[in-house]
C-alpha cells in the first residue's frame, strides 16, 4: 500500500516514544522506506541502535555532525521524502515548529521541508489543552500541517484526558489516507486560480483589486487535502503557499492564462481569482512623470480565463467551476454568467462591501449549476473550500473522463 514512499520520521522527547518503535515497523511492513531523525530528548526515550536497526537506515540525531552533513544535508534531509512525521511531537516541538525556529536537527527540517507534514501530538492534557498549545495547532493547521489524535485516555503521568499519542495503527491509517490509498481525489488533477492581477500602468505603478486569495489557496489546499495533484496559478497575494500544491506565481491577466493553459489537461478547474477584466493598453516603459496634465489611461480588455478554459476544444477540464463576486442580484447575474461563460458550476457570492468577504475569513456562497441553486450558510472559507472540494470530489467519481 505504501510501496516505494519515503518517510522522514521525527522522533522528539516523550514516553509516547516506544510507539515510534512500532510505527516504523507498521511503515515498512506496507512497503514504506523509513528514515529517522531523533530529537536530544527522543534519544533519551529510545535509543538511536534501536530506531536504527528497526528502520533500517541510519539515524539522524545532530544538526552539526559534520559526518551527518557530508552525506546528507539538512536541507536534502528534509526533501529526500514524500511526508514528513513527526511521532510523537512533543508540546515543546509543536510550539518551534509555530515560531519557525531551527534550534535543533528536528526543527530545521521541518522548516526547511517542502513536503507534506502530519504531526501526532503526545503530551499531558494540561499542556495540551493550554491555550499557547492550542494556539500553536490552530497556526500549524493554518499553514496545511495534517494531525492525527492525540487521544483520550490515562496518562503517563496518572492522569486521564486528550493527549495520549494517537496508535501506531491510525497513525499509518493517516499516512496512507494522505497518499490517496481511498483518498476521493487521488489520481485526479485539478487547476485553482487565485488572488487579484496587477496590471502595469508603469514600471511602478499598476492596476490591481482587493482580492486577498484567500478563497482561492483554500480551495487549493482543500483539493490537495483530497488527495488531488493541484496546481495553484496566484496574482500577488501575502499568503503562504498551500502545503503539497504546487504553486505558479504570476503578476497578470495574460500570464494567468498562459500559466492555467500549461497547466492542462485536468480533470477540475476553479477559476476563484479576481482577473483584471481590463489593462493599461500601451504600458509605459518609462515611469510616468508628473510635468503637466494628468495621463489618460487607455484601456484595454483582458482574455477571460473562465471562458478561455471552457472554450479549449478537447483540451476543456471535465469540470469548469468559476466563481460570481456581485454586488446585487447575485443569484440572477451569476446564472446569467454561468451561460455566458459556458463553465459548470458557478460559487456565487455578495462582494458588497456590508459583506465584508473581500479580505475577510467568511463567505456566504451559493453553488449554482444548470440544474438547481444552493444556497450554503455563512462559514469559514475553509469551509466553503472543503465543502467545494468534497463535492468535486462527488462529481468526478459519478463518472466524468479523467484529465
Ligand atoms: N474571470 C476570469 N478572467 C477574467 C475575468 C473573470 O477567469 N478576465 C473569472 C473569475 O475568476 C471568476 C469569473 O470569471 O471565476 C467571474 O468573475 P467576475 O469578476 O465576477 O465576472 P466578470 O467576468 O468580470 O463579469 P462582470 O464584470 O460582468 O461581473
Amino acid at each position: 500500500m505504501l510501496n516505494g514512499k519515503r518517510i522522514l520520521l521525527i522522533i522528539a522527547g516523550g514516553i509516547a516514544a516506544y510507539k515510534a518503535l512500532e510505527l516504523i515497523r507498521r511503515l515498512r511492513e506496507r512497503g514504506a522506506a523509513v528514515r529517522c531523525v531523533l530529537t536530544g530528548g527522543g534519544a533519551r526515550f529510545v535509543t538511536p541502535l534501536s530506531v536504527a536497526s528497526l528502520s533500517g537506515d541510519k539515524v539522524y540525531t545532530d544538526l552539526f555532525s559534520l559526518t551527518d552533513e557530508a552525506e546528507m544535508g539538512h536541507i536534502e534531509l528534509s526533501r529526500a521524502a514524500d511526508l514528513v512525521v513527526v511521532a510523537p511531537a512533543t508540546a515543546d516541538l509543536l510550539a518551534r515548529m509555530a515560531h519557525g525556529r531551527a534550534d535543533d536537527l528536528a526543527a530545521t527540517a521541518l522548516l526547511a521541508t517542502d513536503k507534506s507534514v502530519l504531526v501526532a501530538p503526545a503530551m499531558n492534557l494540561r499542556m495540551w489543552l493550554n491555550p499557547a498549545t492550542q494556539a500553536n495547532m490552530a497556526t500549524l493547521a493554518a499553514r496545511g500541517v495534517l494531525t492525527v489524535g492525540p487521544n483520550e485516555g490515562d496518562m503517563a503521568c496518572g492522569e486521564y484526558g486528550p493527549g495520549r499519542m494517537a496508535e501506531a495503527d491510525e497513525i499509518v491509517s493517516a499516512v496512507e489516507n494522505f497518499f490517496g490509498a481511498g483518498a476521493p481525489l487521488s489520481g485526479r488533477r485539478a487547476l485553482v486560480t487565485s488572488g487579484p492581477t496587477h496590471e502595469a500602468i508603469d514600471p511602478v505603478r499598476y492596476l490591481a483589486n482587493r482580492s486577498s486569495g484567500k478563497q482561492g489557496h483554500a480551495i487549493a489546499l482543500a483539493c490537495a487535502r483530497l488527495g488531488a495533484e493541484v496546481t495553484l496559478v496566484s496574482g500577488p497575494t501575502a499568503l503562504a503557499d498551500p502545503a503539497g500544491v504546487s504553486v505558479v506565481r504570476i503578476e497578470s491577466a495574460e500570464e494567468m492564462l498562459a500559466a492555467c493553459m500549461a497547466a492542462l489537461p485536468v480533470d477540475v478547474a476553479v477559476c476563484a481569482a479576481a482577473v483584471s477584466d481590463w489593462r493599461p493598453a500601451s504600458p509605459r516603459e518609462q515611469k510616468i512623470k508628473k510635468d503637466g496634465a494628468a495621463p489618460e489611461l487607455a484601456l484595454a480588455e483582458n482574455p477571460d480565463i473562465l471562458a478561455d478554459l471552457c472554450a479549449a476544444g478537447n483540451r476543456r477540464p471535465g469540470l469548469v467551476v468559476g466563481f460570481a463576486a456581485e454586488t446585487e442580484s447575485v443569484v440572477d447575474n451569476a446564472r446569467a454568467k454561468l451561460a455566458r461563460k459556458g463553465c459548470d458550476w458557478i460559487v456565487a457570492n455578495d462582494v458588497s462591501p456590508a459583506t465584508g468577504a473581500i479580505g475577510g475569513d467568511d463567505n456566504t456562497v451559493h453553488l449554482i449549476t444548470a440544474e438547481s441553486v444552493e444556497d450554503w450558510p455563512t462559514m469559514s472559507k475553509g469551509a466553503v473550500a472543503e465543502r467545494l472540494a468534497a463535492r468535486i470530489a462527488e462529481h468526478l467519481k459519478a463518472g466524468k473522463n479523467r484529465a
